[in-house]
């Protein structure tokens, strides 16, 4: 059976999965006694989520105020950005146990759940955001890693008074080093051969490595499933290697680099912007190819979301397929790696 949303009210301390100790915040979100089924709502003006080097000042200035808003909200409220951080903590640092099988634990990574699961947490978030400016248009940016003009954190979040901006960031990568997709701290790549090299892993990534679905998307996982039965080819490759590139360079890797405080960086849902994009761009190039798993087990498996009303939500995998029917697109942009064939 498929994974089901777990009891919010037998969320416990996690673990923190750099230093296997016990996680020393509690990142449970608030409890509520009404869950309702999401059903999409009928799209009615899309919402455009620009690449962040091209998105310019006027659009920053938008995205800064309404971070700045939810930064402000009172801290219970579910929708304050530090309960969003802990969304991403409460559903990857084991805090709940798997509904069905509750020996186990629920983690949403390393599995075929990555995308869909991200794609509704963004879902949320960008509606959040767009709420608390009034704009219903408003859309994420999306930090284009995958294309040399996006290859150094952006600018905007590194300014010391901007909400984007986040202290716990390892400095020898702020601009104008370049985003290295094979960073690993034990061995540094040639300065000269990032760019080249970033190219070509998105290229394996992508095309080469992704003829089965388990290749892109990650392993199989269902009721009864123990965490971590196997990474996807972007979610091993480029998406870790940009967390621990953009976070602190101590084994704990905060906040970036480590699951229970990623979300505490604005970045981060820049970073999954381009993640949830190359999924959406990985679907186009499939052309007659499947393009997602026919299994019940992966459609139907839901889990809980607090909407842009402070409403908790139930929704589920199969309602992720298409991000138009979710409302929103991506800029378009140049894909020089289609041409780095190793
Ligand atoms: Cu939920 Cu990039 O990790």
């Amino acid at each position: 059976t498929p994974i089901t949303s777990p009891d919010l009210s037998k969320c416990a301390t996690g673990t923190n999965l750099n230093t296997q100790q016990p996680l020393d915040v509690n990142c449970c979100p608030p409890t509520s006694t009404q869950i309702i089924d999401y059903k999409l709502p009928p799209v009615n003006k899309m919402r455009f989520r620009p690449a962040a080097h091209l998105a310019g000042k006027e659009y920053f200035a938008k995205f800064e105020k309404a971070i700045a808003l939810m930064k402000a909200l009172p801290p219970d409220d579910p929708r304050n950005f530090m309960q969003q951080a802990n969304v991403h903590c409460a559903y990857c640092n084991l805090t709940y146990q798997q509904t069905g099988d509750p020996k186990l634990k629920l983690q949403i990574h390393n599995c075929w759940h990555f995308y869909p699961w991200h794609r509704w947490y963004l879902y949320f978030y960008e509606r959040i955001l767009g709420k608390l400016i009034d704009d219903p248009t408003f859309g994420l940016p999306f930090w284009n890693w995958d294309n040399p003009d996006g290859m150094v954190m952006p600018q905007e979040f590194v300014r010391k008074e901007s909400p984007l901006f986040n202290g716990r960031r390892n400095q020898q990568h702020l601009p104008p080093a370049v985003t290295d997709l094979a960073y690993s701290a034990q061995s540094p790549t040639n300065p000269k051969k990032i760019i080249p090299n970033n190219l070509t892993i998105m290229y394996s990534e992508m095309v080469r490595n992704g003829s089965k679905l388990e290749d892109f998307y990650g392993a199989k996982y269902v009721t009864g499933t123990k965490p971590d039965p196997g990474p996807g080819s972007v979610e091993r490759g480029s998406h870790t290697a940009m967390h621990g590139w953009v976070g602190e360079a101590t084994p704990s890797g905060e906040d970036m680099g480590n699951f229970y405080s990623t979300g505490r960086d604005p970045l981060f849902y820049s970073h999954h912007a381009n993640v949830d994009r190359l999924w959406t761009i990985w679907r186009g190039l499939r052309e007659s190819k499947p393009k997602d798993f026919p299994d019940s087990d992966w459609l139907n498996a839901d889990f809980l979301f607090y909407d842009e009303n402070a409403q908790l939500v139930r929704v589920k995998v199969v309602d992720t397929l298409d991000n138009e029917k979710m409302g929103y697109i991506y800029q378009d942009v140049d894909l020089p790696w289609l041409k780095n064939r190793p």
